[in-house]
Parts: C-alpha cells; structure tokens; sequence
C-alpha cells in the first residue's frame, strides 16, 4: 500500500490530536516533526514513535534534511501558519494548515499564490465539515429537505475558556475567540449554505471580563513556553451580522469569556424547515400534514477523534487519489475576509463591505 510520507509542523495540542488520528489512518507514514519548543518536541515525539534524528528545532532544518517528505501538516501559532506553510510549499509538498488559515487576508491570499505556484494542495483544517452530524445534515439541504436557508445562527461560547498562552497574545493568535472559534462555525454554517459569497459586516467586540485568572480553572491553560508571554490583549467576545450575496444572513456570537452557558449551536433556518445542530442531538423543526413537527434524526454514536479521523484521512485520499478537496485555500481567504472585516468594524463602528 502507497503511504503518504508526513512531516508535522508544530507538535503542540492540535498536532496530538491529528498525530491520534493518524494513528487511525492506513496510508499514512510520519516521518519527521519539527517544533521550536523542545519540551513539546520531545513529549510529542516520544508518545508517537518519531525517532530522535527525525525531530527538528526549526521548519527549516527539517525540510532540509528529510528529502523523502511529501506532505506537511501546519500546526503552529496562527501567525507562523503562512511562513510554515509557504516553506512547505517551496519544498515541494502538499500542505493541510490548521484554521484559522492565516494571520490575515494578504497572508492567506499568499498562501494561495505559493500553492498554485508550486502545483501543491493547499487544504484547510475545517475539521467541522468533517462530523458525522455535518454530513448528515448536509444530505438534508442536498436533498432539498430545509429548503433554501435564509438565515443562520452560528454560536460558540465559552463561560470560562480563554486557553491562555500565545491564545490571547494578538501578535500571536491574530485575536480571540473570533478568529479562535468563530471561524469554526463561520465556517461550517457557509459550507451548508452552499458557500455563499460574504458582502458585508456589522460587529462589535468587547474585552470586559479578561481571562479571569482569579477564578477557579475550568478551563485547560496553555503553558507559557518560548517567547511566549502573559499577556491577554484580545477580545473575550465577539457578535457579528455578516450578510451574503444570496441575501441569506449569519448570525455570530463568541466568547471565550462570558456570563453564559457554554454553547456550540448551529442553527440553520429555511423555506421547508430549520435544524439545529453542535448542541446535543441534531433536531429539525417543520411541519407535515398540517401539524408543526419535530423531527430528531438518528445517527450512530461517534468518538471527538473521528472528524479528525475523516478530515486527514481526505487530505491524504485528496493528495494520493487526487479525489477533490472540499476545503480550499479559497474557502480559507473567503473565512479570513469575514474575519478581518470583523475586526475592522468592531474597531471602526461601521458596517464593513467584503469585496
Ligand atoms: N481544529 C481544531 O479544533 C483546533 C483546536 C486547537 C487548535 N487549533 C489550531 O491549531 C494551531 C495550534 O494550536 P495548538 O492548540 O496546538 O497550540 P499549542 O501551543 O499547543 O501548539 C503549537 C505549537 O507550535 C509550535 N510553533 C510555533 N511556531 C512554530 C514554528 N515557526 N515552527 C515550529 N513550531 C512552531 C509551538 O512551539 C507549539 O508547540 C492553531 O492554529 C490553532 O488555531 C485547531
């Protein structure tokens, strides 16, 4: 069996996760890692058999010494995505980067360039698009079910969740739960909208609550490692009206600290029907023979790993078998533009235009 040869950029939290999800995947082999923290490096290596000649203090060193890569998986600080990425590139491999795809538009738009220079996939970890739940509701929409979807809601919020560390460092992350965990749902309500094109934005952001630090954790904290320091300059929520080409409307609201229940709810809302999803078991709202109805579709129970499982397993039956990618490079620059728009209107007070 061909075996897709891997190098991990990053060997942090998410790069565990997909490192357990190759472990799921046949025709995958990880040849190499390379991370800038050592500790990291070494835990991360240790626990998934990367042998001490193929670990790496930089990108660079790796891409240089390990000729037989032909693949990368980005999982670094998003403002280390674009210059991971493109070196990835420039050497000649496919690359999967993790969500959000850049620091900003440009960065993305670049990423772009490089990849359809270097004749590379270039695929984005929308790994929402890869759930059991996501699929099937995806069938429904295909299928005409909902009907044509007019207005969505797309919620992500933490009560007590700032993860700390370059998180909540902007020169780091780029920003909060916006770009952190809005681009999730941003992201996954579009992909079953059909992907419609973003033309404007109306936000407001808030940093009012801060990391809390003072309560008791609930959350899991990153540790400060290189470089990295206690600082928390990003917003701790964010709530945006961004209107698409086909008039259909999302509503986004994220928070990594707000006084609210935790939430991670999808609603989408259409001509026939609405469903809800990402909030316990999906649910569509309609009505038949004249009575309004509730209709809970059953799906088999699936473990957290196994969208991992479905979202590396297509980017590597996307390299190998050349079967289309469902997350572009383009998909990530049309999510980085809502983003930055976001931003720019939470900063400016006006609603801002995508063009
Ligand atoms: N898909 C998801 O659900 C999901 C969940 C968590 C994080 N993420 C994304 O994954 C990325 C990493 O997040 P994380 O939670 O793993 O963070 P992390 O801090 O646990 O790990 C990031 C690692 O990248 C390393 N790094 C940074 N710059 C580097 C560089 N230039 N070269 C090599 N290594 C470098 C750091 O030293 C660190 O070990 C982020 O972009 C984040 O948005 C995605």
């Amino acid at each position: 069996m061909k075996k897709l040869k891997i190098g991990m950029i990053g060997t942090g939290h998410i790069a565990r996760t997909h490192l357990k999800a190759y472990e799921q995947i046949p025709n995958v082999e990880i040849v190499a890692a390379c991370d800038i923290d050592p500790v990291a490096l070494k835990e991360t290596c240790d626990r998934f058999g990367i042998s001490e000649e193929h670990r790496y203090s930089s990108v660079e060193a790796m891409l240089a010494a390990e000729k037989e890569l032909e693949a990368a998986d980005v999982c670094v600080w998003n403002i280390n995505h674009a210059p991971c990425t493109i070196a990835a590139l420039r050497a000649g491999l496919h690359v999967i980067c993790e969500k959000p795809m850049a620091y900003n538009t440009a960065e993305a738009e670049e990423m772009k360039r490089e990849a359809e220079k270097a004749g590379k996939l270039l695929m984005i970890g929308f790994v929402l698009r890869f759930s059991a739940e996501n699929a099937m509701v995806k069938e429904f929409i295909d299928n005409g079910d909902i009907g044509e979807i007019y207005y969505t809601k797309a919620t992500y919020l933490r009560r007590h969740g700032n993860p700390g560390g370059w998180f909540s460092n902007k020169n780091l992350s780029g920003g909060g739960p916006v770009i952190d965990l809005g681009v999730h749902v941003i992201d996954q309500t579009r992909y079953l909208m059909g992907s419609p094109k973003p033309v404007s934005v109306y936000a407001m952001t808030a940093d009012k609550l801060g990391p809390r630090r003072e309560l008791k954790k609930k959350s899991e904290c990153r540790p400060i490692t290189c470089g990295v320091t206690r600082t928390c300059d990003v917003e701790d929520f964010g709530v945006a009206l961004i209107r698409y080409d086909n008039g259909a409307t999302t509503l986004l609201e994220t928070s990594y600290d707000l006084n609210c229940p935790d939430c991670g709810k999808k609603e989408l809302y259409g001509t026939k029907a609405g469903v809800v999803l990402g909030d316990g078991p999906t649910k569509i709202y309609s009505d038949m023979n004249g009575y309004l109805v509730d209709i809970a579709p059953q799906l088999p129970n699936t473990e957290f790993i196994q969208m991992f499982v479905n979202e590396l397993s297509h980017f590597v039956d996307c390299v190998l078998n050349g079967t289309p990618c469902i997350a572009v490079a383009e998909d990530g620059i049309t999510v980085m533009k809502i983003l930055d728009a976001i931003y720019e209107s939470a900063r400016t007070g006006h609603e801002v235009i995508i063009r």
